[in-house]
């Protein structure tokens, strides 16, 4: 979402309103799969939103999208996707013309469940795709669980943003780190304070309590990190043209550690692997 300042109230999610959020979560996970899975040379945006649209129906679920304002009077988000190609970071309306051999795709997707909203966003390559690129979605796919891990009750959300940011910086290549757009708290709305900046400084920040929920969501480019906004209002591309790559989980701080509402395993294998603590509810 795009950076804003308010006052944050932040809503806590008792441990029921804590499962129906993950309900929502792995729908969401498994729509981005089918997605992922459906995408190839070939097939249009348009066909992949129509997809998950279907899926969503049969989910009993309500889309999170499409006819979203953002709060900020822009037009009515037309489709239940955002489906960034290339040089489009975020928000991409999900376009007619069909994707080619080596794109690079980013899908956003969220719905809601009973009024519980579930948030994420995964990147991947069409058909053979340029090691760059791929090694692009890698470090931001990393940056993101490296944010995520980096949570724990008691700390700051700035210990996300520089997890986040950090793990970018620490790599070879030079990345650009998209800082016009956060991640965000979610819940009973998809957009809720507080923002989660994918850059910062540990320590600082609103303080991380049980019961919230946060959307991680790095956006990082090859080349500058400054941004456009196309005629459609909506999609957000890169200035300078370079690819830009998107990954967003929605994860929970419950009382048991963390809790990837999105991820088809709750998170356990990637937190695990950090050293996070992995902490699902039961039913
Ligand atoms: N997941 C996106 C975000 O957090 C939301 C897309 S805006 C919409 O920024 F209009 F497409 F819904
Ligand atoms: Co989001």
């Amino acid at each position: 979402m795009r950076v804003n300042r308010r006052r944050p109230v932040i809503e806590l999610k008792s441990d029921d309103q804590l499962r129906k959020m993950r309900l929502a979560g792995r729908l969401v996970g498994q729509i981005l799969a089918a997605v992922r899975d459906a995408a190839a040379p070939g097939v249009s945006p348009i066909e992949l939103d129509r997809l998950a649209a279907a899926m969503i129906a049969e989910g009993g679920a309500v889309s999170s999208f499409l006819g979203y304002d953002g709060g900020f009077g822009l037009p009515p988000y037309p489709a239940v996707t955002c489906i960034s190609v290339n040089d489009e970071i975020v928000h991409g309306i999900p376009a007619e013309r069909p994707l080619v051999d080596g794109d690079l795709v980013s899908v956003d997707f969220g719905l809601s469940i009973d009024g519980w909203h579930g948030d994420s966003a995964i990147t991947f390559g069409v058909g053979e795709l340029a090691p760059e690129r791929a090694a692009l979605s890698e470090v931001t796919r990393t940056a993101m669980w490296a944010g995520i891990s980096a949570a724990r009750i008691g700390g700051r959300v700035g210990d996300i943003s520089a997890a986040v940011e950090r793990s970018i910086r620490g790599s070879q290549t030079k990345y650009g780190i998209v800082d016009e757009f956060t991640g965000h708290g979610i819940g009973s709305a998809m957009h809720q304070p507080p923002d989660v900046p994918n850059v910062g400084r540990a320590g600082r920040g609103e303080q991380l309590v049980k019961g919230m929920c946060l959307a991680v969501e790095p956006m990082v480019t090859l080349g500058s990190p400054r941004t456009a906004v196309l005629d459609d209002d909506w999609t957000i591309v890169t200035r300078d043209g370079s690819v830009a790559a998107h990954w967003e989980h929605t994860f929970a701080l419950t009382s048991r550690g963390l809790w990837v509402l999105t991820a088809a395993d709750g998170g356990e294998a990637e937190l695990t692997a950090r050293g996070a603590k992995f902490g699902p509810l039961g039913d």
